[in-house]
């Protein structure tokens, strides 16, 4: 078998936030770093989270703190957040933030110089250190600059298909290079997965093609535990038309900055139904277009600030009962605070170029002017690789993972903004520890047993030519089932429908064929994928049996309202003897007591 061969003490896959972060700490730390990009360095999914990070630095309202990010956090994930990551989250996103801008990230500022800071859904302060709405790629770009001085091998455009282990111990990598085709072996005492989502398992999306589930699916088969699958996130706010554009998202920044969501009958929907959680802290306050949370009139919020759940199952609902917009979506209206605000236009451009940019060349529309139209897409996945707090080491000596990947510190909902925060903390911690495990091991031995296999396993669909399947109706039909049968509304038959669907598409998959040779083929990699994406809609649907409540992004309309003995459960998920995939359930241990304080204390006010 003829392969490349690289070594390294660590090996990331993926150069996103978490991937850059965890490269860069590993690498200060003396190690030598390989990281794997599956497509050009700088393309990755963390641009898509635009409006900021979230962390407490209290520079807009001065009574923010790590606690309250803390308790805020564990509400937005209706408490089933792996509690440890979501305090060292809290306590550590202030100085990974200031670290960032020592590394030359340009934040936007406060009158007096400071790193400004905007509103968030379920934040209780302005939360949100940003970059007018391209935080995330100011993120990027200030990590990857930093990271290539560091001297950090970078391996574009090559897509990992397996982990190779050595007993127990992950110790490396197999994957191929998209341009020519040809194998790479990475050797690594220690594996840092950071690939991001499972976005494109669905039709409507955020994500690129890139987010087809790899780490989790890689981590699966080498044994790792996957916890919280049901919890797929749907941004409320994706565009929805031209065709074209569907799914690309539309910055909650853009109600952080005050715009409204209205249905066809210019009615601000929200209004209607104040989740419970959230429904003891409000006063309604139609009239001024506000309600107040969480007992104090100052940090006044409105009901489009709820969270990201919510908002988005109101705005199905406005679209199911005939009030949406003339294409399927409800009406974003960031226009109407020019009403408010002298030079409002220039405000909104400042505030919101992208999106100025976006809908005036992708729809022909001007947002100062007219509103938008929006709904929902698949954006994020709460759940994933199962990791310790701490480490971020998986159940699988040697292998790790960071960001999106990562299960835990989001439990049933992620709040926006957390995510760039989790990919600099986590990443930070992956990397330091990924490297430490790698100090200490004594050097990796790569099978030539597993090489082999995995690589006939990729020659598979090329194999086939002139017997098989299309690859890309594979996925749009898998695609296509999930976004009907698992998406934001769910119930038990269409569920147990969905599974056994796959069970019927995971036969097809065996049989998928990639025309022509190994040089850029997109066929041949969209067959390899399938695999991963199979995985993870497997994932998600049977945790999504199981869990018989609602709670956070996970709605059944069969058994509405949450359970209090599901609120204390978390789903395992991993692959049994046979192959086959064992779920089971496991209760959360309580939090630290002063952590419970904190959390007892956040919901009186
Ligand atoms: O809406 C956004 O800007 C996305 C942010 C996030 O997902 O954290």
């Amino acid at each position: 078998m003829d392969y490349q061969t690289f070594e390294h003490d660590v090996l990331v896959i993926g150069a996103g936030g978490a991937g850059l972060r965890a490269a860069v700490e590993a690498s200060a730390a003396g190690a030598s770093v390989g990281l794997v990009c599956k497509s050009l360095l700088g393309k990755a999914h963390t641009v898509m989270a635009e409006g900021g990070m979230a962390a407490a630095l209290g520079n807009v309202d001065d009574r923010d703190n790590w606690e309250t990010h803390f308790a805020d956090t564990m509400r937005g994930g209706q408490y089933l957040n792996n509690w440890r990551m979501a305090e060292l989250h809290a306590r550590e996103a202030p100085d990974r933030v200031r670290e960032l801008e020592a590394w030359g990230a340009v934040f936007d500022r406060t009158r007096d110089g400071r790193i400004l800071q905007r509103n968030f859904g379920g934040h209780k302060y302005p939360r949100l250190a940003h970059v007018g709405d391209r935080t995330g790629l100011e993120m990027i770009r200030t990590l990857q600059d930093h990271g290539v001085h560091q001297g950090i091998d970078v391996h574009m455009e090559c897509t990992v298909v397996e982990l190779l282990k050595d007993g127990e111990r992950v110790v490396g990598a197999f994957g191929y290079d998209r341009e020519r085709g040809r194998f790479r072996v990475f050797r690594a005492n220690a594996v840092v997965l950071a690939s991001g989502g499972i976005g494109r398992a669905f039709k409507v999306t955020s994500n690129s093609w890139e987010y087809t589930g790899d780490g989790q699916s890689l981590a699966y088969r080498a044994g790792a535990e996957l916890i919280d699958m049901e919890f797929v996130q749907f941004h409320p706010t994706g565009m929805v038309w031209p065709p074209s554009v569907r799914g690309i998202l539309v910055t909650e920044g853009v109600r952080g900055e005050g715009g409204v969501l209205r249905n066809s009958e210019g009615r601000r929907f929200l209004f209607d139904d104040i989740p419970e959680l959230y429904r003891h802290q409000t006063a309604d306050s139609e009239e001024e277009g506000w309600i107040y949370t969480q007992g104090d009139k100052n940090a006044r919020r409105p009901p489009e600030l709820l969270t990201r759940d919510h908002v988005a199952r109101c705005i199905v609902r406005e679209i199911k009962e005939g009030r949406g917009s003339p294409h399927g979506g409800v009406f974003l209206d960031i226009a109407w605070i020019k009403s408010k605000l002298p030079n409002g236009a220039e405000h909104i451009r400042k505030k919101l170029p992208s999106m100025y940019h976006q809908f005036k060349q992708l729809a022909g529309i001007d947002i100062t002017e007219t509103p938008m139209e929006v709904g929902p897409t698949t954006h994020y996945v709460m759940g994933g690789v199962r990791v310790d707090a701490d480490s971020q080491m998986s159940t699988v000596p040697g292998l790790f993972a960071a960001g999106e990947v990562a299960g835990g510190l989001n439990g049933a909902n992620r709040l926006g903004g957390n995510s760039l925060s989790d990919l600099l903390v986590f990443g930070k911690r992956a990397g330091e520890y990924a490297a430490a495990f790698a100090r200490e091991q004594p050097a990796a031995a790569i099978d030539e047993g597993q090489v082999e296999a995995a690589a006939r396993t990729a020659l598979e669909p090329l194999d086939r030519q002139g017997s098989g399947e299309a690859p890309y109706q594979v996925q749009y039909e898998l695609q296509d089932l999930m976004q009907n049968q698992v998406g934001i509304v769910r119930n038990d038959g269409e569920l147990r429908g969905a599974l056994e669907a796959l069970q019927r598409l995971q036969e097809r998959v065996k049989r998928v064929e990639a025309q022509g040779n190994r040089e850029y083929n997109a066929g041949w990699h969209t067959a390899l994928d399938l695999r991963n994406l199979m995985t993870v809609a497997e994932a998600v649907t049977r945790s999504a049996i199981e869990r018989k409540e609602s709670r956070g992004a996970h709605f059944r309309e069969d058994h509405l309202g949450k359970d209090e003995e599901w609120g204390r459960t978390t789903l395992v998920i991993k692959q049994g003897d046979d192959g086959a995939m064992e779920l089971r359930r496991e209760t959360i241990p309580p939090p630290r007591e002063d952590l419970q304080r904190i959390i007892d204390e956040s919901q009186k006010t």
